[in-house]
């Protein structure tokens, strides 16, 4: 039986060939680190990471390479937000939606005297921006807000609430987690202080890496919350302040950086409206494919409209974790059942605690394989 993969929220695959292509030639032929040696080979790799950086840059509407941070992947890069900027008497503003990549630090926090609010969102998990206005305090200091629901796939409009934020002076962090790659992202016209992205979702690269774009007074005002060795100011004990050595500490994942520059170009040459459309005709099509199945509910919009081909299903009358078993023991369609590192967003859904079945979709995903989904999950919902 082959296995049709729909499970791209957690992680994309396959991956565009050059990615491999280029982790391998990195580990066969180059080998060397950054910052530390003067040779060909450390130059080559650090070209290869100031074309990540400048790639990025484009793919988002950043136009300072050095404020482009690479982290270890999109967790680390909401903590080091997170962790680094709230202090004791803050308080944070953040969306009912949230991923526990933000949820977990943040609650971490209120032990150090950090408060925090979420934004209600409805039963497909959007937010209304004009809700924001009275929820912010006088010590609100962040907000912090997942683009897209790694549950729901609904796309908040962080347009409108970037121009909130930046009216009143508070800094705004995007979690595009399932965003990135996969929906147009301008770092300057949403007025973002910060945004945080994974590698290996929609980017299309390994894991392991991410990205943590910055804007110049955000970058100023937040401490790193891991130092040492950056191959630079050697003379010094004291961790630099510069950019983005102040937020890059120890030797980086080279063979991630490789493999994520190869991602970020092939997105860059296909283009992330190309992309964005095609994913929207298969969300679309099994959006359709679902309307008349009886015996499941769909926990999200069921429109295309602000949303990522993120799609969850709670099944009637079979146990969801079962379903999600027998779609892959039966028809070789891979799923992500449970509560997806979500509880507020399926509280918010109406699915908590039974959690849902998510499928979800990717560059390569074809309507074929949405075919076979579509009729595994019919037959499944009749018992
Ligand atoms: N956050 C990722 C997911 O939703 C891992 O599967």
């Amino acid at each position: 039986m082959n296995t049709i993969y729909l499970d791209n929220g957690a992680t994309s695959f396959p991956k565009p060939p050059a990615v491999a292509q280029a982790m391998l030639q990195y580990m066969t032929e180059v080998g060397a680190s950054i910052n530390r040696g003067v040779y060909g080979s450390a130059q080559a790799a650090g070209m290869t990471t100031l074309l990540l950086r400048e790639g990025l840059c484009r793919l988002f509407h950043h136009s300072d390479p050095t404020h482009c941070v690479l982290t270890p992947g999109n967790t680390a890069g909401l903590n080091m937000v997170l962790r680094g900027f709230l202090k004791s008497g803050d308080h944070c503003l953040v969306s009912s939606m949230e991923h526990n990549a933000v949820m977990r630090p943040l609650t971490d926090l209120t032990a150090q005297g950090v408060t925090f609010d979420r934004i209600p969102c409805d039963r497909t998990g959007h937010l209304d921006p004009a809700d924001i206005p009275a929820l912010i305090r006088p010590n609100t200091r962040l907000v912090v807000m997942a683009h897209g629901s790694n549950v729901s796939g609904a796309v908040q409009d962080a347009m409108a609430v970037g121009a909130i934020c930046h009216e009143r002076g508070i800094p705004f962090v995007l979690d595009a987690a399932q965003t990135a790659g996969h929906w147009p992202i301008d770092f300057e016209a949403m007025h973002l202080s910060a945004l945080s992205v994974p590698g290996h979702k929609g980017l299309m690269g390994p894991s392991g890496i991410g990205a943590l774009l910055l804007s110049a007074d955000f970058a100023k005002a937040l401490t790193p919350i891991i130092t040492g060795g950056t191959g630079s100011a050697s003379d010094s004990e004291v961790q630099p302040a510069y950019m983005p050595d102040k937020f890059e500490s120890g030797t980086p994942n080279l063979p991630g950086i490789y493999g994520f520059q190869a991602a970020v170009d092939f997105i860059l040459e296909t283009g992330v409206e190309a992309m964005e459309e095609r994913e929207r005709q298969l969300t679309g099509y099994f959006l359709d494919g679902l309307r008349d199945i009886k015996g499941i509910r769909l926990a999200g919009p069921e429109g295309l409209e602000n949303r990522v081909g993120v799609i969850s299903v709670d099944f009637a009358d079979v146990d969801n974790a079962e379903a999600s078993y027998r779609l892959e023991q039966d028809y070789g369609i891979l799923t992500r059942c449970g509560l997806h590192c979500a509880p507020s967003a399926h509280k918010t859904l109406g699915t908590f605690p039974q959690g849902t079945v998510r499928f979800s979709v990717g560059h390569y995903t074809t309507e074929a394989e949405i075919d076979a989904a579509v009729k595994a999950i019919a037959e499944i919902a009749q018992g």
